[in-house]
């Protein structure tokens, strides 16, 4: 009888499936994931393949954004549950009262959101283009939605830019406060501090480098140090470990856990890989719309 891992790998040729995985999931899907890494990564690789079906290991609107810009493809969330809480802290509604009061001023927004929500803005972003995205639109004013940390951390890059934010965050990233930065410099002097910007700008502007998922995984490749605060969640740490076995990644808090991103399994993938269920479905308007929000954003990113 094969193992599981060989079920799986034997159904993504038979189907053509491919297995995108956040690095956030448990480390063991990385055994079948044909790409690993941060949501823009993944957002890229899932306009690229030529795959019929694409599994998605990660949370909801992970899975969905793939959905907008692969509508050809069936893509499956593998655990049904698997949400996002800084996305589900704007729903449409929500978003429209929001942008209201500022009918010519651009609106970004952070991939951490719902179809429906990227449906009523310009531009999306990741944490890995944010400042990029939000420089390019050359506009002294901009709505940022959901993510009030990474609105004003992009702010604090950039001279003479407004940046309006909305009042959503990550609370497993917001938990983290500058006192914990400032005692981890204590303990641990010659350590480099690797923080990503879902954290407050109290928080980020004390670290030695500040960036994505697969931000803090390059840093650490290009870099001699050997010691490393990581602040993000545990995930991204188990991975740093297990590829630098002779350095030393120290997670801010033991509390760094995305119970969402760790909602699925092995079992699960194979199951919905076999079965093709939990397939992501999106009504045709709404996908055209988020769409020109994503699309505006790969075009600048590429
Ligand atoms: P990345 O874009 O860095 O992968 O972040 C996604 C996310 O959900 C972080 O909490
Ligand atoms: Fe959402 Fe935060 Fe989990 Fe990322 S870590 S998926 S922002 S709840």
């Amino acid at each position: 009888m094969k193992n599981i891992i060989e079920r799986i790998k034997d159904l993504k040729l038979k189907k053509n499936a491919i297995i995108l995985a956040h690095s956030y999931q448990n480390i063991d899907v990385d055994e079948v994931a044909d790409f690993v890494g941060d949501s823009l990564y993944l957002s890229q690789k899932a306009r690229e393949t030529n795959a019929d079906i694409i599994v998605f290991a990660g949370v909801y609107f992970m899975a969905q954004t793939a959905k907008i810009i692969s509508p050809e493809k069936k893509v499956l969330l593998p655990n049904k549950k698997a949400g996002c809480l800084m996305a589900d802290m704007i729903n449409h509604d929500q978003m429209v009262w929001f942008k209201k009061p500022y009918p010519n001023v651009p609106v970004v927004c952070y991939i951490n959101s719902t179809a429906s929500v990227k449906a009523e803005c310009d531009i999306c972003c990741t944490s890995s283009n944010a400042l990029q995205i939000v420089k390019s639109l050359n506009s002294p004013r901009v709505l940022f939605v959901p993510d009030a940390n990474l609105g004003k951390w992009v702010e604090s890059k950039l001279d003479g830019v407004e940046v309006i934010t909305y009042e959503g965050n990550c609370p497993v990233h917001n938990q983290v406060k500058p006192q914990h930065i400032l005692n981890a410099r204590e303990k641990y002097p010659n350590a480099k501090i690797l923080i990503h910007p879902e954290c407050n700008p109290s928080v980020s502007s004390l670290g030695d480098f500040v960036g994505s998922t697969s931000g803090i995984l390059d840093y650490v490749k290009k870099s001699n140090e050997k010691q490393f605060v990581v602040v993000t969640e545990k995930g991204v740490v188990d991975r740093l470990k297990r590829d630098y076995p002779n350095k030393e990644f120290i997670l801010i808090s033991k509390n760094m856990i995305c119970e969402s991103m760790k909602l699925t399994t092995l079992e699960e993938i194979l199951y919905s890989l076999e079965n093709e269920v939990n397939e992501i479905t999106l009504d045709e308007d709404v996908r055209k719309r988020s769409s020109n929000c994503i699309e505006a954003m790969l075009k600048v990113s590429k």
